[in-house]
């Protein structure tokens, strides 16, 4: 089994749903699991919070509510990306000498990369968990959990890896990245993707984590290409591994990236 194929296996274990790769898929699950009025109505509901919220992530998390089975069903719609960038992760991770005694991961959902990477470095390291939504089930007890804001943690952390996959608007890092920077132990690793989509995005992106004493470790960044079956195109990432301890004295375009 490949290392995708595990980590969607993992998925599947904590109650996602990485097979939906079409939207008929995800819709005929909605509609088995809350009956098809109220299915259409959530739809529609989405689909007005996505055309006029300013957070529409916020805001389609405060519709689901507690209920984390359907919070879990409808994240499910973005999980395999997820998945391919983590798996990318553990590639750079795998290049890295680092044996981290506390890692944590920011917008962490319900906990599934924190446990996947526990079993990774089988070094019984501390794992935190911040994210501001209280109703994510959590993968495993043991995970040490902080619900909230990012620009309001306050907790010493001192993480030697944090990571993060679409923690936060691409647009808008800066909460995040100084959450990161507040956490992160000297010489510590920061693992980010978010959905930057061009280079204009990635130079603001780069000069909000140069300010906070960041530097892009290039040779070990990747890009991740995900081909989109419901949109039917490829969709880029980039995975970026992030330092304290080196200077980064240009601006990089996505180009500059290596593709996975
Ligand atoms: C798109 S989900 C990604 C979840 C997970 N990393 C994954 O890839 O499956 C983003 C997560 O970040 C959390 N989040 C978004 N903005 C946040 C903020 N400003 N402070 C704390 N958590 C936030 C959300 O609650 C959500 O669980």
């Amino acid at each position: 089994m490949s290392d995708l194929e595990h980590i969607k296996k993992k998925l599947r274990d904590y109650g996602f749903y990485p097979d939906f790769s079409t939207k008929s898929k995800y819709f005929t699950k909605l509609k088995s699991y809350l009956g098809l009025k109220q299915a259409n109505e959530l739809l529609d509901n989405i689909d007005i919070i996505i055309s006029s919220s300013e957070d529409p992530e916020h805001d389609i998390a405060h519709l689901v509510g507690q209920d984390s089975q359907l919070l879990k069903i409808i994240y499910s719609t973005g999980i395999v990306t997820s998945a391919c960038i983590f798996n990318s992760m553990l590639e750079i991770l795998d290049s890295i000498d680092i044996e981290p005694k506390v890692i944590s991961d920011l917008g962490g959902a319900n906990g599934w990369s924190l446990q996947l990477l526990d079993e990774y470095f089988e070094l019984n390291s501390k794992l935190v968990l911040i994210d501001y939504n209280p109703n994510w089930d959590l993968v495993n007890e043991n995970i040490t959990v902080i619900n909230s804001e990012y620009a309001h943690v306050t907790e010493k952390i001192n993480a030697d890896l944090i990571i993060s996959i679409f923690g936060i608007k691409a647009s808008e890092p800066e909460s995040l990245l100084k959450c990161a920077a507040n956490i992160l132990a000297n010489n510590g690793y920061l693992l980010i993707s978010l959905r930057i989509p061009d280079d204009s995005t990635f130079k603001s992106f780069q000069e909000t984590a140069i300010s906070l004493g960041f530097g892009i470790v290039l040779e070990k960044s990747k890009r991740v290409q995900y081909f989109n079956s419901s949109a039917m195109f490829i969709e880029t990432f980039p995975v970026l591994l992030i330092s304290n301890n080196i200077k980064q004295s240009e601006i990089f375009r996505l180009k500059d990236i290596q593709i996975d």
